[in-house]
């Protein structure tokens, strides 16, 4: 009973997570547009207005203005945005909690132990979002080509460090942890509080002071830039052919650039910029990367290697968990309803077995001890296949 309710709050968390996320960057998306595609308007009566933008949407007609911070009254009801990054944040952590900290065993343990790994773990968010700030308190900020290149660098030294020190699959998902927390604590310790005090000027009826908000300003610029990145780390879970690849690390680096790039079309576009050379540079790239890590045959000829060879290691070492029945793992059902018990189901999937024994992904934690030969023989199966 217990690990069949322990599945549904799991599901409802990863739910939560998903509805708050797509608040959230919804909301980033939309705000990044409105700030892009606002145009100047000519100075009218109402002189706090900056500029305005026109949209149609759902069978309507609408006008934002962008305003000044003074104005006389505060308008009733002024909507805040905190919610969702919030409780993004939160059930993410809870995520990552239930998935890989409480089950260190299975997701952490690799080069570490399993307490140890998870310590690394949680120390990462933390340690981000202190060294991130401290940078934006420096004047390279004010340098986005230099400031974001050194964030980036940052972050790919972090994916590279912590693919050494946690298994693959863990390691991506803590450096997409590490942005969002980067992320979230922008909206909590800055961008939020800036707005508090600009709210409060407005209501004590002060001039305006641009300044108030610029700070809150730039961090949501940063924010929007991260969303790509922290969206490939986390669909990048269902394709173990990248986070599992040799080079990991080298490949979450690559595709976030892309991310950052397409993030930054979208950003140039509102604003009537043009942004050709970043189509042609992401299109590029993502093509790069592609070929970069295709399989090319190596030429090498492997020993053909028989079912009857690899079905006894396939029965001691994938089965326990790979079964109608598993008896291992804390399972109640075959993991993603892979069931490896005849060789038909195993050549249906023998592409998938490739990567997943071939970068050490399976089995699970190596629970199993499965032996290096033991390895080697059940992959030169599969790419036979
Ligand atoms: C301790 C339990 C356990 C053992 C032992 C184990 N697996 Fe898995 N396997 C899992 C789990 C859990 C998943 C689901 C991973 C996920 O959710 O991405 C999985 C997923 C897979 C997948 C599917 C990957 C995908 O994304 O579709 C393949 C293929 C696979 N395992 C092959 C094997 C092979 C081959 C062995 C033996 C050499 C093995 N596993 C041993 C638990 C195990």
């Amino acid at each position: 009973m217990l690990p069949y309710l322990l599945d549904w709050a799991h599901l409802a968390l990863r739910w939560l997570h998903l509805i708050a996320g797509a608040a959230w960057i919804g909301a980033s998306f939309y705000f990044n547009w409105l700030n892009n595609n606002v145009r100047p308007v000519p100075p009218g009566p109402d002189g706090e207005i900056i500029g305005d933008v026109w949209s149609v949407h759902g069978g309507a007609f609408y006008r934002a203005l962008k305003k000044g911070y003074t104005v006389d009254k505060l308008p009733e009801p002024l909507h805040w945005f905190y919610w969702e990054a919030y409780t993004t944040w939160l059930s993410g952590v809870g995520l990552l909690t239930v998935v890989y900290w409480l089950n260190a065993s299975a997701w952490m343990a690799g080069p570490l132990p399993a307490g140890e790994a998870v310590a690394v773990g949680v120390a990462a968010l933390p340690v981000a979002w202190f060294v991130y700030d401290r940078l934006c308190k420096t004047p390279l900020v004010n340098r986005p080509a230099v400031f974001g290149a050194l964030v980036y660098g940052l972050l790919v030294g972090a994916a590279w460090g912590l693919s050494h020190l946690l298994p693959a699959r863990a390691a991506y998902m803590h450096v997409g942890a590490m942005m969002g927390t980067i992320m979230a604590a922008n909206v909590y310790f800055v961008i939020i509080p800036s707005q508090r005090r600009m709210v409060k000027r407005a209501a004590e009826g002060l001039p305006a002071d641009l300044t108030i908000g610029a700070e809150g300003g730039l961090r949501s610029l940063h924010n929007n830039y991260f969303t790509l990145p922290v969206l490939f780390v986390m669909v990048s879970n269902h394709f173990p052919f990248t986070y599992g690849a040799e080079y990991g690390w080298l490949v979450l680096a690559a595709v976030g650039a892309v991310g950052v790039m397409i993030r930054h079309i979208f950003n140039l576009k509102g604003k009537g910029l043009p942004y050709g050379p970043w189509v042609a540079a992401s299109v590029a790239s993502g093509v790069a990367i592609v070929l970069a890590m295709a399989p090319w045959p190596t030429g090498k000829p492997t020993a053909a290697v028989s079912w009857e060879e690899v079905a006894p290691v396939v029965t001691t070492r994938c089965s326990p968990c790979h079964s109608t029945a598993p008896s291992l793992g804390g399972f109640t059902a075959p993991p993603l309803g892979l069931v490896l018990d005849t060789e038909a189901h195993a050549v249906a999937v023998a592409p998938k077995i490739v990567t997943m024994v071939g970068t050490n992904q399976m089995p699970l934690g190596n629970m199993t001890n499965m032996t290096p030969e033991e390895r080697a023989k059940v992959l030169a199966w599969a790419q036979q296949q």
